[in-house]
């Protein structure tokens, strides 16, 4: 069906990709099908986006966020539960789920919120939950928020623990937690590193965003996903995002940024954390940034120039969240794996603009960045970037998906 510059099993082969029932049936030199300029990659996977919805609809809903994830080259996103009102039971959890399935462009899987106070039933909302639906992991569990209802504390995580579901977290002491703007100036980094060194302690976790090298060298029972703003942008982008800088954990300084991106090839995977606010909530100090559609592109870019290779791009945003989360049947371009790839013309290099990006909060921290927007993308064989259909569906039946 298209034939090109293939990523495959690590490294790039020119051949053909045929698809049948929306599975690679088969990938080889001799197959025949349109020429594709660029390089064919296998879609992405961000297994953290805030997709809003319910009240909080006009920031984002799960039809624009999977739009923008679309655009973006991502096939799948695994949305967080501390939407308003939360997903902390399976009823809405079901109903968050059966949104979904109403509009929903690219593949989607939902986390399950654990706080304080739904802890102590969490194995049974599991066991329902998972009687119908793939549950990536419950969390990101927040050990601080604004939020009072979303909290959880240690010993309520290690309690959780102990059941067999993946919990990701939220690593911010509140010990060291003061409000303030900007927040850079008032969360500290010790907050991170102790969240971390304390849930070390106590469980095996995934940690969401970590932002720095003291957290980083801390896991090691767990694993850990950083996300593209804490690797591209530091304090010292203060000044040209002002009242649009907030974001949890907070930008750190370069030399954080800059020991990330310098050790890429550690970083388990790379996730958005697309965590999308209007303009006005954000000059109210709302904290978050959307990125679900600019990740791919910018480090699809990174790897064009050479700072990052396409070998480990493909690992972390596709190879080992499929692999880490149980989507045993995404990840990578394989024969019998769905159909899910994206087609990067590597000369079309486009600047940010964010009045062309999907996300309804209209704005970017990334203004003017340099990226590779994907030219088509194919979930399940179909190409849903240039036709426009959607291809998305909700994950169901448990055991499918599990490796
Ligand atoms: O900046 C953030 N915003 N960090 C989080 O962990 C939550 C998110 C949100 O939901 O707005
Ligand atoms: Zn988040």
């Amino acid at each position: 069906m298209i034939y090109g510059k293939i990523f495959y099993n690590g490294e790039f082969i020119e051949a053909g990709i045929e698809v049948e029932n929306g599975r690679i049936k088969r990938i080889g030199k001799l197959l025949k099908g349109r020429r594709v300029e660029g390089v064919i990659l296998p879609a992405g996977i961000d297994v953290h986006v805030h997709f809003r919805d319910f009240d909080e609809k006009h920031k984002e809903t799960i039809e624009t966020g999977s739009l923008a994830a679309l655009h973006g080259g991502i096939c799948l996103a695994v949305d967080q539960p501390n939407t308003r009102p939360l997903v902390d039971s399976e009823e809405s959890y079901f109903q968050r789920m059966e949104k979904a399935e109403k509009c929903t462009y690219v593949d989607y899987a939902l986390n399950l919120a654990l706080t304080n106070n739904n802890a102590n039933r969490l194995e049974e909302i599991i066991k329902k939950i998972q009687r119908k639906y793939f549950l990536p992991a419950v969390g990101e569990a927040f050990l601080q928020n604004e939020r009072k209802e979303l909290e959880i504390s240690y010993e309520t995580l290690k309690a959780a623990s102990m059941v067999n579901a993946k919990i990701t977290v939220h690593a911010e002491d509140p010990r060291f937690v003061r409000v303030g703007q900007p927040n850079f100036l008032f969360r500290s980094r010790e907050a991170e590193v102790v969240a971390v060194e304390e849930c070390e302690k106590i469980g095996n976790f995934h940690f969401c965003h970590l932002s720095t090298k003291e957290a980083v060298e801390r896991v090691t029972r767990g694993t850990f996903e950083v996300t593209p703003h804490h690797i591209l942008l530091s304090v010292e982008d203060y000044d040209r995002l002002g009242e649009l800088v907030n974001v949890n954990p907070p930008l750190r300084q370069k030399r954080d940024s800059e020991w990330l991106l310098k050790n890429f090839s550690r970083i388990q995977l790379l996730a958005s954390d697309h965590a999308p606010h209007t303009i006005e909530d954000k000059k109210m100090g709302s904290a978050g940034f959307p990125g679900v559609e600019t990740m791919y592109p910018i480090f699809v870019y990174l790897a064009k120039i050479g700072v990052v290779g396409f070998g480990e791009l493909v690992e972390k945003i596709a190879v080992n969240p499929s692999k880490l989360f149980g989507f045993r049947e995404y990840g990578s371009l394989e024969v019998g794996k769905l159909a899910n790839f994206v087609v990067f013309d590597l000369k079309d290099v486009q600047k940010i603009r964010s009045d062309k990006l999907h996300s309804l909060c209209d704005w970017t921290p990334y203004e003017g960045f340099k990226a590779v927007f994907p030219r088509e993308v194919y979930i399940r064989g179909e190409e849903v970037l240039q036709s426009g259909i959607r291809a998305g569906k909700i994950l169901k039946l448990n055991k499918k998906f599990i490796s």
